[in-house]
C-alpha cells in the first residue's frame, strides 16, 4: 500500500487545508447570516496539541508538503503563532500559508512570519467602503487594506487577493480590483461562487462566471495564458499586458479542476474530508482521544482519501450541498 494519501483516480493529496475555527469576525452575506451560525462547542475543537499531532502525521507519514490554515477566520484562533511554529519545525518542513479576511493581519503579520508563515491569501470582494459594509455587515474595509500592506511589509510573498463577484452586488469591480492589485503588487484571483452557503441562497444565474470576468478584464487589459505548470492549483492564470503581473480565475463551477485535485481537509473539530463537497467525514478526533497510535490515525486518513469521489458534481443532476457550510469546512 502507498504511504501517501492516494485515491482510486490516481491523485495524491499533498496539500492539507486546516480549519482552525468556524468562527469569523465578518458576516459576509454569501457565507453567514447576520446572527452568525451555531458555533462548534469548545470541547469539540481540537486542542493545540491534537492539532499539531495531526498535522505532524500528515507531514511525516502521509507525504503532505503544503499546509494551509483557514477558518472561519484563522486569526481568531488563540495561539496561532505557536501552531505555525510547531508546523514549521516539522521535517521535512512543509510550506505554510493562510487564508484570512485580513482584519487583524496588520497586528499579526510580523509575528506570524517570525513563526514560519510563508504566504497569505486575503479575501477582498469590493473596494467601496459602503459596499464592503453591506457585503460583510461590518465597517472594516480600512483594516483589510492595512492588513494587506502589513503582509507585504512583513515579507509574506506572494500576497494573494481572493474576490468573489456576485451579480447585482459587485460585478462591476473586476477592473478596479485588478488595477488596485497591480498597483500594490498583490496577486488577484476571481473565484466563482460555489453552492456552500448555509442559507442555500446560491443560484447559477447569480454566479459571475470566470468567462464573464475575463471578458470584462479584456476591455481594459490584454490577457495571455501564463506559461508554466498549473499542477493542482485551482487558479488558471493570465499574464496582464504581457506580464510579469498576472490575474487568476478559479472556475470551480464552470471549469472544475477536480481531476487534478491534491487536497485533503481537516476541520476544527478533527474530522477529515477528502473534498469540499464530501457527504461524509472521518473522525480522527475520536481516534486521538481514544489513545490510538499515529500509524492507526494515518491508516484511517489513507482510507478516507481512497474513498474520494472523482469530483464535486455541481453540474450533475442529483447534486446536493454538503451538510456543513464553507465556514466550518475551511473553504
Ligand atoms: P493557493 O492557490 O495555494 O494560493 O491556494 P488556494 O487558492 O487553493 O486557496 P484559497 O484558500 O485562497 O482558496 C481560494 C478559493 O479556491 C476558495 O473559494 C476555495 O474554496 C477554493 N478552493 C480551494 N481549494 C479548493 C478545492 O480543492 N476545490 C475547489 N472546488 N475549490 C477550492
Ligand atoms: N464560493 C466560492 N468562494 C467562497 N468563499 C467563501 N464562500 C464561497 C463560496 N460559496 C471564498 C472567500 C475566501 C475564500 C477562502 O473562499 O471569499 O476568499
Ligand atoms: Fe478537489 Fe473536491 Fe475541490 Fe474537486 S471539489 S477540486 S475534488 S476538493
Amino acid at each position: 500500500a502507498s504511504p501517501l494519501l492516494v485515491d482510486r483516480f490516481g491523485r495524491a493529496a499533498t496539500d492539507l487545508r486546516v480549519s482552525l475555527t468556524d468562527r469569523c469576525n465578518l458576516r459576509c452575506t454569501y457565507c453567514m447570516p447576520a446572527e452568525g451560525l451555531d458555533w462548534l462547542p469548545k470541547p469539540d475543537l481540537l486542542t493545540d496539541d491534537e492539532l499539531v499531532r495531526l498535522i505532524g502525521i500528515a507531514v511525516t507519514r502521509l507525504g503532505v508538503t503544503d499546509v494551509r490554515f483557514t477558518g472561519g477566520e484563522p486569526l481568531l484562533r488563540p495561539n496561532l503563532d505557536d501552531v505555525v511554529a510547531a508546523t514549521a519545525a516539522m521535517a521535512p518542513r512543509p510550506r505554510i500559508s493562510m487564508t484570512t479576511n485580513g482584519l487583524t493581519l496588520a497586528k499579526r503579520a510580523a509575528g506570524l512570519v517570525a513563526a514560519g508563515l510563508d504566504r497569505v491569501n486575503v479575501s477582498l470582494d469590493t473596494l467601496d467602503p459602503a459596499r464592503f459594509t453591506r457585503l460583510t455587515r461590518r465597517d472594516r474595509l480600512d483594516d483589510v487594506f492595512a492588513g494587506l500592506a502589513a503582509a507585504r511589509r512583513a515579507g509574506l510573498a506572494p500576497v494573494k487577493v481572493n474576490s468573489v463577484l456576485m451579480r447585482g452586488v459587485n460585478e462591476d469591480e473586476a477592473v478596479p480590483l485588478l488595477r488596485f492589485c497591480l498597483e500594490h503588487g498583490y496577486h488577484l484571483r476571481f473565484i466563482e461562487q460555489m453552492p456552500l452557503d448555509p442559507q442555500h441562497g446560491w443560484d447559477r444565474d447569480g454566479m459571475v462566471t470566470a468567462e464573464e470576468v475575463l471578458t470584462a478584464l479584456r476591455a481594459e487589459f490584454s490577457l495571455a495564458p501564463a506559461p508554466g505548470e498549473r499542477g493542482g492549483a485551482p487558479a488558471e492564470r493570465w499574464l496582464v499586458d504581457g506580464g510579469p503581473a498576472a490575474v487568476g480565475v478559479i472556475a470551480s463551477v464552470t471549469r472544475p479542476f477536480c481531476a487534478a485535485c491534491d487536497r485533503t481537509r481537516l476541520t476544527a473539530d478533527g474530522q477529515v474530508r477528502n473534498c469540499l463537497f464530501s457527504q461524509s467525514e472521518t473522525d480522527l478526533r475520536a481516534l486521538l482521544r481514544g489513545g490510538a497510535p499515529d500509524e492507526e490515525v494515518a491508516d484511517l486518513w489513507r482510507a478516507n482519501s481512497w474513498a474520494k469521489a472523482a469530483g464535486h458534481g455541481i453540474n450533475s443532476a442529483g447534486f446536493s450541498q454538503p451538510d456543513r457550510p464553507m465556514s466550518a469546512i475551511g473553504g
